[in-house]
């Protein structure tokens, strides 16, 4: 974990939050290239969970909502994990996570446990009373249910069908750690799909199937994942049976993403409240039912540390030392760099500032000249960009020698370190073929002759 941070500090991808001011526990900024990689994780999730599919919309609800919304909803009684304090060195522990019955940091005798609610509280208009608070959500997923009619009657989704969104989520951990994973911030990808009871078993089963092939898709090594089942004392409130995707992150398995049966408890608790009716109805049977709720639940943050993980590799070329990012391109940050070979040449340096130019239009490029290209290439490799692109001396050819170029330039895959020479006239068409229609280097790579490896 502790290269992985390194990296993320180093170039660019997380920063400690507030850290001029000796950085606020648990909080992380995403800098330039975090920003891309989280955007592009994002980006997928909802290409393909919403976009893609006949049965899915999208929604973007508030993240504060009306406090009875967490009273229906279990949350102000019931969303607490039990608190034990070391009396000798301070510390604070969940109890749920203790192996023993004292302080696992210093021997010391521990408090009894007390309830400790993970929301964050704090108060709407001027007056700080008990009348105006008000909470941070504490997922998503509530903004969702609340909406639910209002999707239904708008859209003429039929059951079974799914509401997805992406947002922001507070909870007020009692003990959060390891780099992204847990947080008091964080992002969530969270979808409710509504579906006939009696099928909610199968919904089930499919969702699991469909989340967990997902994040192979985009590159995670199928050792590195698992199902796990929650035990009957493990389920929230809500849930009749949930499943997990694990990742094997350096600290352990842990969790990435739960994929809950929340059946109707959530419609049913909202009607009983609000007073509103949130039923759909039912052509078959003639008559209004309350839909049974799958729930896919993804974590933004862990999947991003989740793909950094995954991706990060050394390896040796030549007696030294490369690390990469072997990202999937659809997530890579950055997608294209150009780098001249020479940066005393004007030339070459005006035709790659001018290559990349026209690339950024499309995809995320960059152009760089700060070292000899070996080191370029490196740079590139550690931040997981696929595709380099480099302009040379015959490229451009030689003026006052009467020589003109070739118009092609050098195009270097990340993994494989194959090069290949391709007119610049045909960079776009390539681009297009390798990063848009996802057809795969090789297949592009063959049309082109190839040149060494660096
Ligand atoms: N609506 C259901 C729900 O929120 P959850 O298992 O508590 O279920 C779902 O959270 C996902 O949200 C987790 O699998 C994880 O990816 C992410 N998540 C939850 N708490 C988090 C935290 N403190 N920091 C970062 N991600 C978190």
């Amino acid at each position: 974990m502790e290269k992985i941070t390194n990296l993320c500090k180093r170039r660019g991808f997380v920063f400690q939050s507030s850290e001029i001011y000796g950085g606020l526990a648990s909080c992380w900024d995403y800098g330039p290239l975090g920003v891309e990689l989280k955007r592009n994780i994002t980006e997928a999730w909802w290409r393909d969970n919403i976009v893609a599919r006949e049965d899915m919309v999208g929604l973007d609800s508030a993240i504060l909502m009306h406090p009875k919304v967490w009273e229906a909803s279990g949350h102000v009684e019931g969303f607490t994990d039990p608190l034990v304090d070391c009396k000798s060195c301070k510390q604070r522990f969940r109890a749920d996570q203790l192996s023993g019955p004292k302080c696992p940091e210093c021997g010391g005798e521990l408090t009894e446990a007390r309830q400790f609610n993970l929301m964050f509280r704090t108060f709407m208009g001027p007056v700080e009373d008990t009348a105006s608070t008000i909470y941070l959500r504490p997922e998503t997923a509530q903004g969702i249910f609340v909406n639910f009619q209002n999707v239904l009657n708008s859209s003429r989704m039929k059951i079974p069908f799914g509401i997805g969104q992406i947002g922001k989520s507070f909870r007020n951990e009692i003990t959060p750690g390891n780099f992204l994973f847990r947080t008091r911030e964080f992002e969530q990808m969270e979808i409710e799909f509504f579906v006939k009871p009696g099928d909610d078993a199968e919904w089930h089963e499919r969702w699991k199937a469909e989340r967990f092939a997902w994040y192979q898709r985009y590159g995670i090594r199928r050792a590195r994942l698992r199902l796990r089942e929650h035990d009957k004392e493990e389920l929230a409130h809500y849930a009749k049976r949930t499943a997990d995707v694990e990742y094997e992150f350096p600290m352990g398995w842990s969790e990435l993403e739960g994929i809950a049966n929340r059946t109707d408890f959530d419609l049913k608790q909202h009607a009983k409240t609000s007073g509103k009716a949130l039923t759909y109805f039912d052509e078959e049977r003639k008559t209004h039912v309350v839909p049974y709720a799958i729930e896919p639940s993804a974590g933004a943050d862990r999947s991003v540390l989740a793909f950094l993980v995954d991706a990060y590799r050394e390896e040796e070329v030549r007696g030294e030392k490369r690390v990469l990012l072997r990202l999937h391109a659809d997530l890579a940050p950055i997608k294209i760099a150009v780098l001249p070979l020479l940066k005393k040449r004007d030339e070459i340096v005006a035709r790659a500032r001018e290559i990349q130019g026209r690339l950024a239009r499309r995809w995320v490029s960059v152009y760089d000249d700060t070292a000899a290209i070996g080191r370029l290439y490196r740079r590139q490799d550690e931040v997981g960009t696929p595709y380099c692109v480099t302009v040379d001396v015959q490229t451009v050819g030689d003026r006052e020698r009467g020589e003109t170029g070739d118009a092609k330039v050098t195009i270097r895959e990340r993994d494989s370190m194959d090069q290949i020479r391709v007119p610049v006239a045909e960079l776009e068409t390539v681009f297009r073929e390798l990063l848009t229609d996802g057809i795969p280097w090789s297949t592009v790579g063959a049309r082109y002759p190839a040149t060494t490896k660096s």
